[in-house]
């Protein structure tokens, strides 16, 4: 285990310890013993894997009893939060080579310590497949999903734009890269299509788009609101068919 110091860090004089290791003990009981190998098997994979802007903290672990006991160290730090963590996790734990990776992709899995993340849920590491991964991160992130750079599921907005040249072109830079979107040139009787909503003019597509942004920032939890705020702009975006087709949250 890390030894750390604490000395130059804290000038509190009460605060006086220089050597020190901080661990975290987690002890797991299997209904069977099937279960119990199965995740002893994934940690010894885990052993020798390897992630580049991932830390996976060290750990011992042991089977005592039929329990299985994992001890590694704690980190200290905070839940991730930003777009940009949230795009190294996409990039590196889901929209990694091969059948092997996480199968949690919740914050609370993610710790970020020195602006380098820190997986900690070392049991959810096994087999799964990349069309599952990306099942679960649509499930945990629903219409905060598409923010992520190279996301490509099933809650990326579709944008067909049939407007004036220039107006495609200034709404092209906006979808791409505020919302993420797929963003395609048509020629249509409609000013822009999103998904399944068309939208006659540019003031009623701001609308639209003002809405999802608003949604997708209490999503984030950036900028918490009340609960009553919270509350409206779900209503006001659940009447428009694109957000009935496409998301639940
Ligand atoms: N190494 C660690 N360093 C710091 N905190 C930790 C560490 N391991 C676990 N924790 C804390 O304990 C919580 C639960 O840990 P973990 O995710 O391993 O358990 P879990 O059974 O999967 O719980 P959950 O369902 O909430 O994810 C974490 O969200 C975190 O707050
Ligand atoms: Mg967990």
């Amino acid at each position: 285990m890390k030894i750390r110091q604490n000395v130059g860090r804290c000038k509190d004089p009460h605060n006086s310890w220089e050597y020190g290791s901080f661990t975290i003990k987690k002890e797991m009981v299997f209904s069977s013993v099937k279960k119990l190998e199965k995740v002893v098997g994934n940690l010894k994979r885990l052993s020798w894997e390897r992630f580049y802007n991932i830390v996976i903290p060290e750990f011992e672990y042991k089977v005592d009893d039929h329990i299985l006991e994992i001890e590694m160290e704690y980190i200290k730090g905070d839940y991730m939060k930003s777009i940009h963590h949230h795009n190294v996790v996409y990039d590196e734990l889901v929209a990694r080579d091969g059948d092997w990776s996480w199968t949690d992709y919740a914050p609370r899995n993610f710790i970020v310590k020195d602006d380098r993340i820190h997986v900690i849920d070392l049991d959810s590491f096994g087999y799964i497949k990349f069309e599952d991964r990306q099942k679960k991160w649509d499930q945990t992130y629903g219409i905060f999903a598409p923010l992520i750079r190279s996301y490509r599921g099933k809650n990326q907005l579709d944008a067909k734009l049939s407007c004036s040249d220039l107006d495609y072109l200034r709404l092209k830079k906006l979808l791409v890269c505020v919302f993420n979107a797929k963003v395609e040139r048509v020629e249509e009787k409609y000013y822009a299509k999103i998904d399944n909503s068309t939208y006659d003019n540019l003031e009623q597509l701001m609308v639209h788009l003002r809405l999802v942004y608003n949604c997708i920032k209490n999503a984030m939890d950036l900028n918490p609101p009340s609960h009553q705020q919270r509350k409206n702009v779900l209503k006001e975006l659940r009447e428009t068919s694109w957000y009935k087709a496409t998301h639940v949250l």
